[in-house]
């Protein structure tokens, strides 16, 4: 099927020999908690970074810290292969999500442990893990060859998790620099433990609150109940107009401009999905979203609008008889190529505060730093060499797949980066990203950096 290349035993052999520092770099890298929609631990965000920019120089990369409105970016390169080799760009990010219910994890969040030859940490898979196997495969082509085989820039930024506003405002002026021929994303996942897949996209994202106010204080429930109208009921019937009972969402023309997925992608991706082992692995059987479509179509190629949570009046110990003079929900909607963020925002707005209740004021507030939908070409060149990376380390034929969480800076990246998009990665559905017990199995980890090895250097054969 491909070359034999005799890199791959070289770096199975680098791993292994080197695998307690590797795992040194990795330990402490999680330690850092750079957590980024958390205000107390930015100074953890700064430490992680400057950890990271340190370790990437002491690998001879130039390296600058990116000050932006919010948490700072990394940005590293090495460009001495010079301008005969192509310039490849790899994004990963150093924050991670909270750790709440901190009760659930069997083990510290930020103190990682091994367990069954797989590391248990927040952050463990996204994207410290990630971004993890990319350092070390730069770092073990520089000490094996002495030097990379072509250019590369490296970007890790600190608030992938909380929506890029800040290296989203300062990408005009990066321009330049950020000139590349191609840019990998390094955050996504693989189909199942043995088969490889290069991802071909990722849907876009909205976030919203919803704040639903009645009276100007908290009432009795008994002396006000059959007069005052209860804003949590509000918020309830509010909620249950988004979508119908065939899970379509209401939103006027929330699919509009939703187009079928083209008949020859539908070749190359596979929505083979195993419904067993879904309800084996996470206790329900796949029957969200809309009737109609393949759970893995549903979940991809569809849009969705999801309740992320609900707050309001009195839920802890014993009873409280009020009625609450204010209620929230947070909302998110996942998009789908072709829906415009921005006008689907608008809409859902308008329609939700259109629907409140008389007596009831309801205001939508729209998240700033959303994205849309992303897809790569699969005849690209970074494509095929990340393919063909692929098949030689699982030692078996790469597909395509698509993805339903979202990166939002992608598309604003790839532009001001000029190059061909690839979106690759090692997650698994069930690494627990963003829930207790994240964990990344090391046979991953190494495959990744192997991935990266591979790719980089079928890119410098390319011309
Ligand atoms: N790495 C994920 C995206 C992802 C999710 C890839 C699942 C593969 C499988 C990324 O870090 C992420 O979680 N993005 C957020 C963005 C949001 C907070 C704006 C998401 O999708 O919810
Ligand atoms: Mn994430």
């Amino acid at each position: 099927m491909n070359v034999k290349t005799p890199t791959l035993d070289t770096f199975k052999l680098y791993f292994d020999d080197n695998k307690d520092s590797i795992l040194n770099d990795y330990f402490e890298f999680l330690k850092f908690k750079s957590i980024s929609t958390e205000k107390e631990h930015e100074g953890d965000l700064i430490a992680c970074v400057n950890w990271l920019k340190k370790k990437t120089e002491d690998i001879g990369f130039n390296t600058q810290l990116w000050q932006t409105s919010g948490h700072p970016t990394l940005y590293a390169e090495n460009l001495q292969a010079g301008p005969g080799k192509p310039t490849l760009l790899i994004y990963n990010h150093y924050d991670v999500q909270p750790v709440d219910p901190l009760e659930l994890w069997d083990t510290p969040p930020f103190e990682p442990t091994i367990k069954d030859n797989t590391v248990y940490a927040r952050g463990a898979q996204d994207n410290k893990g990630q971004c993890m196997y990319v350092f070390q495969a730069l770092k073990g082509m520089m000490q094996v060859n002495n030097a990379l085989p072509i250019n590369i820039k490296w970007v890790v930024e600190g608030e992938e998790e909380a929506g890029s506003k800040g290296l989203s405002s300062i990408l005009q002026e990066k321009r330049e620099q950020l000139k590349s021929d191609y840019i990998a994303i390094a955050d996504l996942g693989i189909p199942s433990q043995n088969t490889p897949s290069v991802t071909l996209g990722v849907r876009g994202i909205i976030t919203m609150d919803v704040e639903v106010t009645g009276s100007n204080t908290d009432l009795h429930s008994g002396t006000h109940g059959g007069r005052a109208y209860n804003p949590l009921h509000a918020l309830v019937e509010i909620l249950s107009k988004l979508r119908d009972n065939q899970g379509r969402i209401l939103v006027p023309g929330f699919y509009d401009s939703v187009a079928a997925l083209p008949e020859k992608d539908r070749e190359s991706i596979s929505f083979d999905f195993d419904e067993e082992n879904y309800t084996k692995t996470f206790g329900i059987p796949a029957t969200g979203g809309e009737k109609n479509f393949a759970p893995l179509e549903r979940s991809t190629i569809r849009p969705t609008l999801e309740i992320n949570g609900i707050n309001g009046g009195y839920s802890g110990d014993g009873f409280k008889t009020v009625i609450p003079a204010k209620a929230t929900a947070k909302l998110s909607c996942r998009l789908v190529p072709h829906q415009d963020p921005e006008s689907i925002g608008k809409n859902t707005v308008r329609y939700i505060e259109s629907i409140a209740p008389k007596g009831i004021s309801v205001k939508v507030n729209l998240h700033k730093g959303m994205g849309a939908a992303v897809r790569a070409n699969p005849s690209s060149k970074i494509v095929r060499a990340y393919t063909e990376a692929y098949a030689q380390v699982f030692n078996t034929p790469c597909s395509f797949s698509l993805e339903g969480g979202s990166i939002p800076i992608i598309t604003e990246l790839s532009q001001a980066c000029g190059g061909e998009l690839v979106l690759m990665g090692m997650g698994l559905d069930d690494d627990q990203i963003h829930a207790p017990n994240e964990h990344f199995g090391l046979d991953r980890f190494e495959r990744g950096f192997l991935v990266t090895i591979l790719a980089i250097e079928a890119l410098s054969r390319e011309n």
